[in-house]
């Protein structure tokens, strides 16, 4: 049985809510339900995560960044340690790119490859080709659990912020599929979620058990999702790094 993350309180969506509007302006009652069901435990039920990251993706950028939200720079700061950024031949997958948050923070550590990203929410991706088309060499509407446009062994890197948990867990098999052998993938997972739920563990040891993919050391890491502190919120996500065999 799962634990629901510390954002699904009614009291602290209350709370953000109200220092989000008195930061930004009034919300109508639709954007209040997006930011309400984004923070709700929405896993595995695809359309109702694409709806609601549908309504944010307009204010998401803004509404992360109020809170101070830290996985994109997390992992980026993982991508730059193992890649050399300014080889052109190196090609990265983001794994639910939400509105490119992630791929923004990839180009602007100076990486010069090819970035492509999937996400199951129309307007996030729509988002991207509107105000990032400059970031992302393609970007499309897909589940990454079944990311049928994609062969085998297609990237050197596949990152993932914010996704996994909410996508379930067969999509580790998919973004194992999708990249090179020796390739690196990094990916967060909310620290309630991966300690409450037995089956991620079991999945990795799985994975590696069948010498699919070796951990990388000092990985997981453990960090805070969000740093504004006037929030009051104590959340936390592990980010784990493989190496595919
Ligand atoms: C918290 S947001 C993170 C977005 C982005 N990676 C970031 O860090 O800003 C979660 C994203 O996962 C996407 N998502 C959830 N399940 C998915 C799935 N099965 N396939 C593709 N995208 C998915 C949602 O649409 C949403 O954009």
């Amino acid at each position: 049985m799962s634990q629901s993350h510390p954002t699904a309180d009614p009291a602290f969506l209350d709370r953000l809510i109200a220092a989000y509007e008195h930061y930004r302006g009034v919300l109508n009652p639709r954007q209040k339900k997006g930011i309400r069901m984004i923070f709700s435990d929405l896993s595995g039920d695809n359309q109702a995560v694409s709806q609601n990251y549908d309504i944010v993706a307009p204010f998401y950028d803004d509404l992360l960044n109020f809170m101070d939200y830290q996985t994109p720079t997390k992992l980026t700061e993982i991508v730059s340690k193992f890649l050399d950024l300014e080889d052109t031949n190196l090609s990265i997958f983001d794994a639910g790119t939400g509105t490119g948050l992630l791929g923004e923070y990839i180009r602007q550590a100076g990486f010069r490859g090819k970035l492509v990203g999937v996400d199951i929410s129309p307007e996030s991706i729509q988002y991207i080709q509107s105000y990032r088309s400059g970031i992302y060499d393609w970007v499309t509407v897909g589940d990454i659990t079944n990311l049928l446009e994609i062969p085998d062994a297609s990237f050197d890197v596949v990152v993932s912020a914010g996704v996994i948990g909410l996508a379930p867990q067969e999509s580790l098999d998919e973004i194992l599929r999708v990249t090179k052998s020796q390739g690196l993938i990094a990916y967060s997972l909310n620290q309630n979620r991966y300690d409450s739920e037995d089956f991620w563990g079991t999945k990795h040891e799985s994975l590696r058990n069948k010498n699919l993919w070796q951990n990388i050391e000092g990985y997981p890491e453990k960090h805070t999702y969000y740093a504004n502190q006037d929030l009051g919120l104590s959340s936390y996500f592990y980010i784990f790094s493989f190496r595919k065999c």
